[in-house]
């Protein structure tokens, strides 16, 4: 086990009283499995994985448990929730790395993506610059930039929609994390760069047996990648199973108007 959430509650204060956003969350994620969140707008997928990275908002209040399995060097599991700002600051980017619908809420928009990358690879594995700016064009180029060695000393501005994806997805990987998580990584791209971009992923994490959380609008998106599916609706956990079971066997409504949602279902 990779990591196992138990009974997450998150709420928020606000001027008009309390919203309830996720009232009982408990899954869990082994080593090297893809599992997807699914769930219309405001069921509280976001706000799920931003406690397990200890970035919700300062009016958020949360409970429950998030143990993250003992890391290389052994040890006792991480509480996730409630963790001091120095354990998270360990476990985020270099155990648990993730990826947003917008690149530029993860990149530096003033620095270059050569020296964002190098300063990561520094902080988390320890290289000196040489060797961190070779991994960086090695991990560029892994995601496919053409003439990465020249494109490293762009800034974030200089790269297209798609290729801004691929540079975060270079960055969220170079420090070779347990478990990626994905919010939404594609909704903003076409088509076509959407499936690239899956594509990728799932390449890049088969190699390196890297674990995914992968929240999506589209169920069908889930069958091409995740072996589990939850399905969040309101804050609740409304399904919870594997991909045969969600599609074939559904067991909650909300699931079958998600599933009737999907224009066309192959095999
Ligand atoms: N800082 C905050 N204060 C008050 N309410 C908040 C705050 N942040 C999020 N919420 C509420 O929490 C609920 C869950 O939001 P969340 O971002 O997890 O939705 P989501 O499932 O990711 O939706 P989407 O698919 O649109 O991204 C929403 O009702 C949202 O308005
Ligand atoms: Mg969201």
């Amino acid at each position: 086990m990779l990591l196992e959430v138990q009974n997450l509650k998150i709420d928020f204060k606000t001027h008009d009283g309390t919203i309830d956003a996720v009232h009982d969350l408990s899954f869990s994620i082994e080593r090297g499995e893809a599992v997807g969140i699914v769930g219309e707008s405001g069921s509280g997928k976001s706000q799920s994985v931003l406690a397990l990275m200890g970035l919700l908002a300062g009016n958020a209040r949360v409970t429950g448990s998030a143990r993250l399995a003992p890391g290389s060097k052994g040890g006792a599991p991480v509480e996730l929730l409630g963790a001091k700002p120095r354990v998270l600051r360990r476990v985020r980017g270099a155990r648990i790395a993730m990826i947003f619908q917008d690149p530029m809420t993860a990149l530096n928009p003033h620095l270059k993506i050569s020296t964002q990358m190098i300063e990561l690879l520094r902080a988390h594995r320890g290289m000196g610059k040489r060797a961190a700016m070779r991994a960086a064009i090695d991990m560029l180029e892994a995601v496919r930039i053409p003439e990465a060695a020249r494109r490293i000393k762009y800034y974030p501005h200089q790269f297209s929609g798609g290729m801004r994806q691929r540079v975060m997805i270079a960055m969220a990987l170079s420090c070779e994390p347990e478990l990626l998580i994905a919010d939404e990584p594609t909704t903003a791209l076409d088509v076509t760069v959407q499936d690239e971009i899956l594509e990728l992923i799932a390449e890049l994490r088969e190699r390196s047996n890297t674990a995914l959380l992968l929240i999506t609008h589209d169920l069908g998106v889930v069958a091409g990648q995740c072996s589990r599916a939850l399905v969040m609706r309101g804050g609740d956990l409304v399904e919870h199973g594997s991909i045969e079971k969600v599609f074939n066997a559904p067991e909650a409504q909300y699931t079958r108007d998600l599933l009737a949602a999907i224009p066309r279902l192959e095999g």
